[in-house]
């Protein structure tokens, strides 16, 4: 990669961090990108970076590690300049920045972040799910039987502990740890009930929550605290009441696990996972959904929830449904990361 592809990236993501509503995190992006350089081993790992930096996540990487930093108070400096502090000038953002990724020891630490890409578990994608669900459990008034391919730590595997406002109905248990309210525009989705009788989540490389906590906090848009809150919480309610997470691929557990089934709905979802799996592994769960989907009856029903980007702007989504033996719809446009909903129904 040449500098300017590399520093392009950064003021691209920049771009998207500003159409997100997360202007602190748009200036970070903007002021990283224009103050590393080959002086700093961390400028130089950045700016050789050997693949392409938008697909490998290369600015969200070290975002994540300097959050970390800042979160652990081990970069007060900086820390001072992050929310809930007043938005510095773009001047002093840039000499704290410089500054921090000039120390060795700040170095050290950050570089183990750029190794590995982000893992993340947006728990605001819930209320864009449920939604989903609502859907499918007023298509077919069946238990459903959910997979949740992708499911990293599994915190939206539990979607029915939440509680929701979704377009005006509220709805969810009153001991939730976390209500989910999405700006919505449309009508709200039909008012089923979603039982799930059964639920499962696969992940090549399930996160453990517990664990990983810190890890996943730090990728939380430093000016984005409602959803670190939210993270949190749900983190702690996983914790207290986990759901079954297993380690495998996608298609291989699909296509050893999937089938339509009496008395359920099974359902197939993911949210922002389909992209990262092979493109062999999307051909296989999207043909063996097909062929098994082609057995399906309104008494053992199939469903595919998929709430996934449009393209390569990773600023827009949208959840899609399709039933065996019914059909293929648009059920919404999506913010990625659930706050907002455009309901098609
Ligand atoms: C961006 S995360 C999505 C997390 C979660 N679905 C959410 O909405 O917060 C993508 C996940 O896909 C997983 N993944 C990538 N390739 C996979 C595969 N072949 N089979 C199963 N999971 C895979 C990754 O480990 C990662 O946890």
């Amino acid at each position: 990669m040449t500098d300017a592809t590399v520093r392009a990236a950064f003021r691209t993501q920049a771009e998207w961090a500003r159409r997100m509503g997360a202007p602190f995190t748009e200036a970070l992006q903007t002021a990283l990108g224009e103050v590393i350089d080959r002086s700093t081993a961390v400028g130089r790992r950045v700016l050789d970076w050997p693949g392409e930096p938008i697909a490998d996540a290369l600015v969200i990487r070290l975002l994540g590690g300097l959050h970390a930093l800042v979160r652990s108070g081990d970069l007060p400096a900086l820390a001072a300049l992050y929310p809930p502090h007043p938005a510095p000038d773009a001047g002093t953002l840039a000499a704290r920045l410089a500054e921090a990724l000039a120390d060795a020891d700040v170095a050290a630490r950050l570089l183990p972040w750029l190794d590995s890409p982000p893992q993340t578990n947006e728990v605001g994608r819930s209320a864009v799910l449920m939604a989903g669900l609502r859907a499918v459990a007023a298509a077919f008034p069946l238990p459903l039987r959910t997979v949740e391919l992708g499911a990293s730590g599994g915190l939206n595997l539990r979607l029915d502990a939440y509680a929701y406002d979704l377009g005006g109905d509220r709805f969810g248990p009153a001991d939730a740890p976390l209500t989910l309210a999405p700006a919505w525009t449309g009508p709200p989705p039909p008012a089923a009930d979603v039982r799930i009788a059964e639920r499962i989540g696969v992940d090549i490389a399930p996160l453990d929550v517990a664990r990983d906590r810190d890890r996943l906090l730090a990728y939380v848009w430093p000016d984005q605290p409602a959803r670190a809150a939210r993270l949190a919480a749900a983190i702690d309610a996983f914790v207290a009441d986990p759901a079954p997470l297993v380690k495998d691929d996608a298609a291989d557990f699909v296509e050893a696990n999937v089938a339509p089934q009496p008395g359920v709905t099974t359902v197939v979802l993911h949210s922002i996972a389909f992209q990262y799996f092979p493109a062999a592994a999307r051909a296989r769960i999207a043909a063996h959904l097909d062929r098994v989907g082609a057995g399906a009856t309104p008494a053992a029903a199939l469903a595919w929830l998929r709430y996934e980007f449009d393209g390569p702007d990773a600023t827009a989504a949208s959840l899609r449904l399709v039933l065996w033996p019914d059909g293929d719809r648009l059920l919404a446009r999506a913010h990625p990361h659930g706050a907002k909903v455009e309901w098609l129904g």
